[in-house]
């Protein structure tokens, strides 16, 4: 089962009570925290998923794209996070590490991104104890940018690492997903899509979710 995961980069931040209602029907609410640092831009932080926390029954998906995440992961857990994925380029592998420690130690659910230019092989070693793994069909740090189509090999691969080590793991793509760019993701071993652009540059959101759902039935 595909399960939706909207990013509210896109959404409207002077209403997001309202941005976040209109896509209650998905599976989770995707969060982009971004530092200005391991991205070129900024968006949001610690109070913001506080109070969406408390503003939507949705589990939040925060997608850290800060440096050396490790500092903060206390902060985002306790705010409510549910799951949290740190950036493989963010730190080094003992940062990483110590990154998923404190998400075990804290109760949250742990995921890995990988940047366009890192290997599928980069998740080895901490696959067996992830929950998801996050593949960027896009660079990271702004919506609304093209599906890069060289990323499918990745997602390919990483699949076929987590079928063999770890198959409850999921596999989440973020970055250009469309109705079209969808079928290919989930073809190529994706189960959980975010979508910013698609989602709230629709007229209706609900009905864009309905269509990326589909994507598992496109042959
Ligand atoms: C980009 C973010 C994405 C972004 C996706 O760095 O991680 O989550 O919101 O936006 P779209 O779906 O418009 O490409
Ligand atoms: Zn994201």
């Amino acid at each position: 089962m595909i399960k939706i995961a909207p990013s509210i980069l896109s959404a409207d931040f002077a209403n997001l009570e309202r941005d976040v209602r209109r896509v209650s029907c998905a599976d989770y609410l995707h969060v982009d925290v971004m530092d200005g640092a391991f991205v070129p831009n900024l968006s949001i932080g610690v109070p913001v998923v506080n109070s969406l926390r408390k503003c939507t029954g949705l589990p939040l998906d925060v997608h850290l794209m800060i440096e050396k995440p490790a500092r903060y992961i206390e902060a985002f857990a306790k705010a409510g996070a549910s799951l949290l994925s740190v950036h493989l380029e963010a730190d080094h592998p003992t940062g990483i590490a110590q990154a998923l420690e404190l998400m075990e130690r804290h109760g949250v659910k742990k995921a890995v991104a990988l940047r366009p230019i890192t290997k599928a092989q980069a998740v080895l070693p901490y696959l067996q104890q992830l929950d998801m793994v996050l593949v960027m069909t896009v660079e990271p740090g702004f919506g609304g940018q093209a599906f890069l189509p060289e990323q499918l090999d990745t997602i390919r691969q990483v699949r076929a690492l987590i079928e063999r080590y770890n198959p409850a793991c999921l596999l989440e793509v973020d970055g250009g997903i469309t109705a079209k760019t969808a079928p290919l993701a989930v073809q190529a071993g994706a189960n959980v899509l975010v979508a910013g652009s698609a989602v709230y540059g629709a007229d209706d959101p609900a009905a864009a979710i309905a269509a990326l759902r589909a994507a598992e039935l496109t042959p």
